[in-house]
């Protein structure tokens, strides 16, 4: 396989882990099993993300329409997640990550926001890559509860109608202060961006694979990569002006 080049590494690379399901049911296996290999993928793919010099790596892992699973999956992935971060706090303590969460933390359990709070304290000084959870997010709530703190802001005469540039707007999104995602991954062959980022996905690359998310190995994720370096991003110029370094 083709090293990558370091020097063109997406800043920030946006996953939706897709397939978990499928890849158990194909086994006769339950959901939920799947989703306990789904974060053993997590665990490969945050290290390496980490060790190549990924500054940003943002993962769904349960979008706002996730809730109208059965309540018995919800209640495993809850479960799964709050595990998940207990056993990996340490790691990230070591590999010098960061916790970020963006969604809407008031949707879940008391006990997982809980130790979402004390692994993003216990991170909070880490200086390495960003590692943002999208948790009971949805673009479209994300974009609507940001018109609203707009609108409250211009209100009491904070903000005048005329400041509202794409700079201001984004600050008041949950991703405030990340930069827009170079790169997205989707798994398991499904191509649609079910309501994830839709603000910030405006110019990023988009790659989708038919492997399901339990089944990404290191290798895919080199392949996805290694294509990512291979896209000319002209961010509406031509070709010629990119060349011409203009
Ligand atoms: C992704 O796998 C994980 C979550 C959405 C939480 P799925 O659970 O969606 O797997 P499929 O799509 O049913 O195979
Ligand atoms: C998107 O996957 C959400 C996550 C990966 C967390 P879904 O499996 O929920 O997406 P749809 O509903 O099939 O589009
Ligand atoms: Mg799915």
């Amino acid at each position: 396989m083709e090293p990558l080049d370091p020097d063109k590494l997406p800043k920030h690379l946006a996953i939706i882990m897709d397939g978990n399901g499928r890849w158990a049911q194909q086994r006769m296996l339950k959901r939920i099993v799947g989703h306990q290999r789904g974060a053993e993928t997590v665990k490969m793919v945050v290290e390496q993300a980490s060790l190549m010099g990924i500054r940003y790596l943002t993962l769904f892992a349960f979008s706002s329409e996730n809730w109208l699973r059965p309540a018995i999956e919800v209640r495993a992935l809850m479960t799964l997640l709050k595990k998940y971060i207990r056993n990996e706090t340490a790691r990230m303590m070591r590999n010098n990550i960061r916790y970020n969460v963006i969604g809407n933390r008031s949707d879940l359990p008391d006990d997982v926001n809980q130790t979402l709070e004390e692994a993003i304290h216990e991170t909070a000084n880490n200086t390495g890559m960003v590692l943002t959870l999208a948790l009971s997010y949805g673009g479209r709530q994300e974009l609507s509860m940001a018109a609203a703190r707009l609108t409250r802001d211009v209100m009491v005469g904070k903000l005048s109608p005329d400041d509202i540039t794409i700079d201001i707007f984004g600050s008041y999104l949950d991703t405030g202060g990340l930069p827009d995602p170079d790169f997205l991954i989707r798994t398991s062959g499904e191509m649609r961006i079910s309501n994830f980022l839709l603000w910030q996905l405006a110019y990023t690359e988009l790659y989708f694979t038919d492997i399901n998310w339990p089944d990404f190995t290191i290798n895919e994720f080199h392949k996805a990569l290694s294509d990512f370096q291979s896209r000319e991003r002209r961010f509406g110029k031509t070709s010629d002006q990119l060349n011409k370094g203009d």
